[in-house]
């Protein structure tokens, strides 16, 4: 049925872009828009734009864009009345709608009829188990026994469908209702038996599966008895509606918890997830005991890069760690590992154990995941040469997937003391699954390779060329990073213009200067160890501290350690201006020089990878209006660089 055309025009007015899109994309402001990482395609640097003025968004890496419908139709596949509607919702804005009848039912699309269905389903299972006596005698009885509250079972809308009279009761009622066998059917609520359709889930406790926005897009369906021939869990076949390699249980419920921990706790099971939940560790999504897609792991990406992955103490869920770990770590996550008792999975642990001993149980025992993997894979290789050769490829061909070079240099170091190895042997090995991947990359792999090419390729110059691979920004981040720890707590001169238009100084720390400069320009670090610390700086200094570097070496957090202990290794030359052929005239000027020039390269890159973008997307635009909107948005971009190049004038010039 259509939507009134008044209302269609009502809902587009009142929906504001940056909500509708911030429930899936984080977002920060910088200038007038607000920024993100695309979740169309995959980046490292945000060149997702909103525009809370024009209430559009725009992607300068993909080129998509447009308003909150466009959004919708394009993240959750959406038809366009779906995405009126769902706005329609979110908005509280009231559709005048008759009701449906047969032919209209019909007539809607048929993803909006699966939702629809399920939703039905989903009613139905929810009322049948507390409302019946079956429901409540079996279904409730079950999950009571299994120590689950009225709250968890609420929230997660779990159900039951009934086994008696006969196997048909859900597609009875379902029929009854309007629904066609052949949706039933295609939906995978009901299956064609001999003597008919009958229930998939026929006594089973239901699990609903929600998408990111809450809606039912399947089920898991439980046995209660046991029966060798049926299978533990029955899920919902994939349909237009369920695709299972984009699907998380208990995404919909856990988003908000993952960005505010930045953190996702991965774990196996239906119950895994509920036991968590029912214990206040909300963060926790499962793959379904299948192994882990790109596009779940992406879908995670958009909350946080950080994954602990939870799972059961014994052989079989060791194993499944180590599945789909590489994926993690090409997208530049983090990943760790914590293994349970053997005894237990997550649910028993979560049921035996109270929150704070769980917490802290995953606090303690999370282990980096190339730590993990290399102790794991030595104890198998134990006293023998020819697994322990094949253990180090193995390692170093993981360690070789990780974007970061400075994580993977503190693999190398890490792993060369569990190895027992020279540091060197791994770096060697490493770099020639680099060069080889490189060469991939490039389209060479085919050529034949000579002798003398063979040597070429291993010197320096080649070396160079892995190194252009680091995104752009790394070694200023790094470079400011290194500012912070070093030099944190020392003064310098803040010079500003107040409200009266009258120029002030202010003696301020600087890493006070440095955190304030960058967030007020919305800006912050993309690597990920680099953000923890800016985050710890940022926080402390909220709270009226600057932390000392010897909190940062003796991090609990060995990322964060590794790359302090690096950093402050290494001496600062303050004096590098010297190297640019710069010379600072005043000596107590050089730090706050050095500080305000390295946060003005930062600046300067990050905005020139910006334009880069937006030269790309120039090349590939016909529409004139796009253009002109591009252009400006360069041009934009070269002022702001025109000023920042002023200022790192001035600055030099002092
Ligand atoms: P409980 O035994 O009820 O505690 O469930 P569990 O979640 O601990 O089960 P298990 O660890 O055996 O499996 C983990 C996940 O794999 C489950 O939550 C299901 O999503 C999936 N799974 C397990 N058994 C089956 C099965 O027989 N068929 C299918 N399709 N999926 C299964
Ligand atoms: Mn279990």
């Amino acid at each position: 049925m259509p939507i009134p055309r008044e209302t269609v025009e009502q809902i587009l007015q009142t929906a504001r872009i940056e909500e509708v899109v911030g429930e899936f994309v984080t977002l920060k402001k910088r200038g007038s828009n607000m920024w993100g990482n695309c979740p169309f395609h995959n980046e490292k640097t945000p060149s997702f734009s909103v525009n809370p003025a024009r209430n559009i968004f725009k992607c300068f890496g993909c080129g998509k864009a447009g308003d909150s419908a466009k959004f919708l139709m394009e993240h959750e596949h959406f038809s366009y009345p779906e995405a009126l509607r769902y706005l329609a919702k979110k908005y509280n804005i009231k559709i005048e709608e008759k009701e449906q009848t047969a032919e209209e039912i019909m007539q809607q699309s048929l993803r909006e009829k699966m939702f629809n269905i399920n939703e039905f389903a989903d009613k139905y299972f929810v009322d049948t188990l507390w409302n019946t006596e079956e429901g409540r005698t079996i279904g409730l009885e079950y999950f009571r026994e299994r120590g689950y509250l009225n709250p968890i079972i609420e929230k997660f809308r779990l159900g039951y469908n009934p086994d008696a009279p006969k196997w048909d009761a859900f597609t009875e009622h379902a029929k009854k209702n309007g629904y066609s066998e052949e949706l039933l059917e295609q939906i995978g609520l009901s299956i064609k038996g001999s003597k008919g359709l009958y229930d998939r889930y026929h006594g089973r406790v239901m699990f609903p599966i929600h998408s990111l926005t809450g809606r039912v897009i399947g089920f898991g369906g439980r046995i209660l008895v046991n029966d060798k021939k049926s299978p533990k869990y029955q899920n919902s076949p994939e349909s237009e509606i369920y695709d299972k390699k984009q699907t998380l249980y208990g995404i919909y419920f856990a988003k908000n918890a993952i960005a505010k921990n930045d953190e996702c706790i991965l774990v196996e099971g239906y119950f895994d997830v509920l036991r968590m939940h029912q214990i206040g560790i909300e963060n926790v999504v499962a793959s379904s005991g299948t192994s882990l897609t790109m596009e779940q792991i992406r879908l995670v990406k958009r909350y946080t890069k950080n994954i602990t992955m939870l799972y059961d103490g014994d052989a079989a869920g060791v194993h499944a760690a180590l599945r789909g770990t590489d994926m993690i770590l090409s997208e530049g996550m983090n990943v760790r590992v914590v293994v349970l008792p053997p005894e237990h999975d997550p649910d028993t642990f979560g049921k035996e154990f109270s929150t704070e001993y769980v917490s802290n149980y995953l606090k303690e025992n999370a282990k980096d995941f190339i730590r993990f993997k290399t102790e794991l894979l030595l104890k198998d290789a134990e006293n023998d040469p020819i697994k322990r050769g094949q253990v180090i490829r193995d390692i170093v061909e993981t360690i070789s997937v990780i974007p970061d070079s400075i994580f993977r240099i503190t693999y190398v170091k890490e792993c060369s003391r569990l190895l027992d190895m020279p540091e060197q042997t791994l770096t060697n090995e490493l770099n020639k699954i680099l060069r080889a991947k490189l060469k991939k990359t490039l389209g060479i792999e085919n050529e034949v390779v000579t002798e003398t090419d063979t040597t070429t390729v291993t010197q320096p110059k080649q070396e160079e060329t892995l190194e252009e691979q680091l995104p752009a920004g790394y070694y200023q981040e790094r470079e400011l990073v290194k500012l912070l720890l070093m030099y944190g707590r020392e003064l310098i001169t803040d010079e500003r213009i107040d409200e009266d238009g009258q120029r002030i100084y202010e003696q301020v720390t600087v890493a006070q200067f440095i955190i304030d400069d960058l967030k007020n320009d919305g800006f912050t670090f993309t690597n990920v160890v680099n953000k923890k610390i800016f985050d710890i700086f940022d926080h402390a200094i909220d709270e009226g501290r600057i932390p000392d570097d010897q909190l940062f070496v003796s991090h609990e957090d060995e990322t964060i350690a590794q790359l302090a202990a690096d950093l402050l290794s290494s001496p600062y030359k303050l004096d590098q201006w010297e190297k640019y052929g710069i010379f600072v005239k005043r000596e107590e000027n050089v730090l706050r020089a050095t500080v305000l020039s390295s946060i003005y390269r930062y600046k300067d890159l990050i905005i020139e990878e910006r334009r880069k973008a937006i030269e790309e997307e120039l090349k590939i635009t016909t529409d004139s209006d796009d253009q002109l909107i591009l252009l400006k948005h360069k041009k934009d971009l070269d002022d702001i660089r025109k000023q920042i190049n002023k200022e790192l004038g001035i600055v030099i010039a002092k």
